[in-house]
């Protein structure tokens, strides 16, 4: 089962999900992808992801939608991280707090594609070991998966990097999200793994990472708690293809950077 993914990253606000309604359909079909993975966790009002914009994602052509630290934000989504398979939160959270961090696609009756989703520690709030909960979640992964995709939702490069050496030869793809700046060193590790430290966002350039920039650099300047606004207006579409292989390594990837119009 050779296959075709693409992952986007960090979706932002309004101009994200419309950049995504733009480009996506145009990529998936100039490159047959036949499986979209997209980080959903600042598309509602850029920060966070609320049903009506998750469903909206997956309607738009997302497989599956991962999060990330602003996952938790809306109490209305909560519900929805439970129920729906193909909503999936960091794994490595305290146990009890809802959604799960792992998904099967199409199905766990037919399980072709693990999608899991990671935090890293560094920058970031204490959570648990990203690290072990990967091993864990390996350990007892349905061995019918053929393709698992590992979003590393992180701060640190050298975190991600550690990550894609961590699960190198044993996962088809370790992609980093949360940073929204695309990084150039997407490769195939030795043991068959793609990488690439932070896919990009998907959201409006003439930004701070999808933030307004004036409130941003108020923000620096004074070190008040200015109260930040999600940007609008002209969009990076950011993600990287990767060509599956029958047994589970990746074959290639192409980094995508597209920008929309208006
Ligand atoms: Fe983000
Ligand atoms: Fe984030």
């Amino acid at each position: 089962m050779a296959v075709r993914v693409l992952a986007i990253g960090d979706i932002v606000g309004t101009a994200g999900r419309r950049a995504v309604r733009q480009i996506l359909p145009g990529v998936v079909r100039e490159y047959s992808v036949e499986f979209v993975l997209a980080n959903g966790e600042n598309a509602s009002g850029g920060t966070g992801l609320a049903p009506k914009e998750a469903n909206e994602l997956l309607d738009l052509g997302a497989h599956v939608l991962t999060g990330g630290n602003h996952t938790f934000r809306y109490r209305e989504l909560y519900a929805e991280l439970d129920s729906n398979p193909r909503l999936v939160r960091p794994a490595n959270y305290p146990p009890g707090v809802p959604g799960k961090g792992v998904v099967c696609f199409p199905d766990e009756i037919n399980p072709q594609i693990a999608v899991i989703n990671l935090i890293g520690r560094t920058y970031m709030n204490a959570v648990d070991c990203p690290f072990r909960m990967a091993d864990e979640i390996l350990s007892h992964l349905d061995s019918r998966v053929r393709i698992i995709l590992v979003d590393f939702h992180a701060e640190a490069t050298s975190e991600k990097v550690a990550m894609g050496w961590h699960l190198n030869g044993r996962v088809t793809a370790v992609v980093g999200t949360h940073t929204h700046v695309q990084t150039a060193d997407e490769r195939i590790l030795d043991g068959g793994t793609a990488y690439i430290t932070d896919l990009g966002m998907c959201g409006p350039i003439d930004s701070v990472l999808g933030v307004d920039t004036d409130p941003v650099l108020q923000r620096f300047r004074t070190q008040l708690p200015i109260r930040l606004t999600a940007a609008d207006g002209r969009s990076v579409f950011s993600g990287l293809l990767i060509d599956c292989n029958d047994d589970g390594t990746a074959r290639s990837v192409t980094r995508i950077s597209r920008v929309t119009d208006s």
